[in-house]
């Protein structure tokens, strides 16, 4: 991917580009929606990357190349960077706003954006966006940003341009992600646990249901929302700080839909602490009954998942531990996007064509199964 970026680089600009950036995109094994809760979450980079070939130009102006949606972007600079169309380049407007509020001068750049991420298919594919282009200009200013501090950058440019109130998972996950390990990563304090997934018996499946339901957006925010109320009605700072007792106790206080959103989270909060220690003690029995209540939380209480990721999980759980899966459940956002499944290496074959023939069957659809080592975070592949 680095040499074709640069290849196609050199054709668009007619010279090669001084740097080449990546930055993967992530699966999230457990922890669904709570990380805007101050909460835990168990994800792994994937080995799916947006890789950039890039080198400042003299002029005031940025162009950029999506060989994804085949469209150029341009777009001036100074005196501030702006908004604009094409949509997916806000998320390179919003970190390059993020590096001029934090006082760095930022040349005008031209740049080539490859992607082997399904573009909005809930593999955190704008996270990984926003993650290359901050690498790319560190790489271009020369400094280098604490990475907790570059992802709070990139989420901003989030919020900020894409007018998604997002957590922090996402830009986390593809900055600090390591090789053969997911992350427990804790929230509120920003501190990462590496959680060792190197038993070469057990292989992450990424289900794709190619269906991506247009609600997702404006639903994200009303959750968000859901969640706050909650906690100003139990009095705490963020729902990581509630229990289950807690919530029981104010249930006569709240919209029945706010107590179930709370239930979700509070409860999801618990399986990902349960869920990382159970890895570790390799009790895959345990980890895929927390992957299987972690779904049916998102499904009933929290409300985030749709018929063909619950189609998933069912012939999932159809193919059962017999048939080598160990656990699945839907991952990231919801209302469609990815599943993730957890199996025995020795049936992955089987498993695959297994899943593939019942979606389709099932819902019409063909679904794109994957699997993938964690992968390390973004890094800067080539320089001057
Ligand atoms: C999206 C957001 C993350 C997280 C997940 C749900 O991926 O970007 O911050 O909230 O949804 O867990």
């Amino acid at each position: 991917m680095a040499n074709r970026a640069a290849e196609l680089f050199a054709r668009c600009f007619g010279h090669p580009p001084r740097w080449v950036v990546a930055a993967p995109g992530r699966v999230n094994l457990i922890g669904e929606h709570t990380d805007y809760n101050d909460g835990f979450v168990l994800p792994m980079a994937i080995e799916r990357h947006i890789v950039i070939a890039g080198d400042t130009n003299a002029k005031r102006e940025v162009t950029l190349h999506s060989v994804t949606t085949g469209e150029t972007a341009r777009f001036s600079v100074q005196p501030k960077v702006e908004r604009g169309e094409p949509g997916w380049s806000n998320y390179v407007r919003g970190v390059i706003a993020g590096f001029q509020q934090h006082g760095k001068k930022v040349a005008a750049f031209d740049a080539v954006i490859e992607s082997s991420l399904p573009y909005g298919g809930g593999l955190a594919s704008s996270a990984a966006l926003e993650v290359a282009v901050a690498t790319l200009l560190e790489g271009m200013t020369g400094q280098t940003l604490d990475p907790i501090e570059k992802a709070l950058l990139c989420q901003q440019a989030e919020h900020d341009f894409a007018g998604v109130p997002c957590g922090i998972m996402d830009q986390f996950t593809s900055i600090l992600g390591r090789e053969d390990h997911a992350l427990l990563l804790d929230c509120r304090s920003r501190t990462t646990t590496p959680v060792a997934m190197t038993n070469p018996d057990v292989t992450v499946l990424i289900i794709n249901t190619n269906i991506r339901h247009k609600l997702a957006e404006s639903e994200y925010a009303k959750r968000r929302a859901r969640c706050e109320t909650a906690a100003r009605v139990l009095k705490v700072t963020a729902l990581r700080d509630a229990t289950l007792e807690m919530l029981d106790a104010a249930r006569g206080q709240m919209e029945p839909v706010v107590y179930r959103r709370a239930r979700h989270v509070i409860s999801e909060d618990e399986r990902t602490l349960q869920a990382a220690r159970a890895i570790q003690a390799s009790d895959w029995a345990a980890v895929g009954q927390l992957m299987y209540a972690s779904h049916a939380s998102l499904r009933d209480d929290y409300e985030v998942s749709c018929p063909e990721l619950d189609t998933v999980v069912e012939i999932a759980q159809g193919i059962g531990e017999a048939g080598g899966i160990i656990g699945c459940r839907m991952t990231g956002g919801g209302f469609g996007g990815c599943a993730v499944s957890l199996v025995k290496t020795e049936a992955v074959q089987r498993i695959m064509r297994g899943l593939d023939a019942a979606y389709e069957r099932k819902t019409g659809t063909q679904a794109r199964i994957f699997s993938s080592r964690p992968a390390a975070g973004a890094c800067i592949l080539k320089s001057n």
